[in-house]
């Protein structure tokens, strides 16, 4: 599905809502949230996926920082999870769901939530993920539009998951290759996420399905316009070669279609794939303040998160990413 798609089949649906909703379904941002009270507002989401990896344990962990990392994204802080469970053990045995789990638990202790039940089917494509409660100052939260003219553009992770990925399932990559994307996508967003607190942040999502384009497209909509410094979007080892030797998973292209018309200056060649690769558990992306940016730098250091700024929000070309 592209990002327009659930808003088309729930049009002519009325969607129940009440004034405590102050992020609903609407803006296609990270998760809801709901307030409680002038200081805490509820952060909610709920992600789950087919193994990207073949380790079980590491797909749990990947799942689980997958899932919460919807909360980080907007300024929240993990609390409770849920996991959610499809798996056949006649198919997969008893000793793949443990270890999927205990990934997904060592996951939710680093992050200092706790994980308070879940719910399982019988299913012959196995599925992990997790339903994951976190809070938020309701005056604090950060969605995903809201990003001014002159912001700097900050991302987190390197992409280039779903390229790895698809060569891991061809199991063409050496065991510390494929260590190598399985630590990137398996690493929080915590510390990211607090470094984008610290910098008085205005609009922030992270980078998932859709691609560095697709989420970027959702951060400007029709309402400012952002370059992108092609040549300083951080791409993990490997990618680009691999895709130049075809190994392009299908929601590039999807992505790539879907999100063409939204960008100025596009060529072809692996570097223009790559900013469409759909990420699993991928890095923050988030608007600064221009004149934050030496604070951006020295957080950085201080919390332990690698940063790289690679564009700038602009006031022309409205809803346009314009690739330089
Ligand atoms: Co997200």
């Amino acid at each position: 599905m592209g990002p327009g798609d659930l808003s088309d089949i729930l049009c002519g649906i009325e969607i129940p809502t009440d004034s405590s909703v102050l992020v609903g379904i609407e803006g296609f941002d990270d998760a809801g949230v709901y307030k409680l009270n002038e200081e805490i507002a509820l952060v909610q989401s709920i992600d789950f996926f087919t193994p990207v990896v073949n380790d079980p344990y590491w797909f749990g962990q990947i799942a689980a920082s997958n899932a919460m990392s919807d909360i980080y994204a907007m300024g929240g802080i993990p609390k409770t999870a849920m996991n959610i469970v499809c798996f056949s053990p006649k198919k997969f045995g008893l000793e793949v769901l443990k270890e999927i789990l205990r990934g997904g638990i060592e996951k939710i202790k680093e992050a200092k939530a706790v994980l308070i039940g879940g719910h399982s089917v019988d299913d012959e494509e196995m599925k992990y993920g997790l339903a994951v409660t976190g809070i938020v100052n309701p005056a604090k939260v950060i969605k995903n539009e809201g990003a001014r003219p002159g912001d700097l553009l900050v991302l987190t992770k390197p992409i280039g998951s779903g390229i790895l990925t698809t060569a891991i399932k061809a199991e063409i990559l050496k065991e510390e290759e494929v260590l190598y994307v399985i630590r990137i996508m398996a690493e929080l967003n915590d510390k990211a996420s607090r470094l984008m607190l610290s910098v008085g942040s205005h609009a922030a999502t992270d980078v998932t399905g859709f691609g560095l384009i697709g989420h970027l497209k959702e951060m400007i909509k029709e309402n400012i316009g952002v370059e992108l410094y092609v040549e300083k979007v951080p791409i993990m080892d490997g990618a680009l070669e691999l895709a130049k030797s075809g190994f392009i998973p299908g929601g590039l292209y999807r992505n790539r279609d879907y999100f063409k018309k939204d960008v100025i200056n596009l060529s072809q060649g692996p570097i223009y794939d790559l900013l469409f690769d759909p990420q699993t558990s991928g890095g923050l992306l988030f608007a600064v303040p221009e004149e934050r940016v030496d604070n951006l730098r020295e957080d950085s250091v201080k919390l332990g998160v690698k940063i790289w700024i690679i564009g700038k929000f602009t006031s022309e070309n409205r809803g346009k990413i314009a690739l330089l």
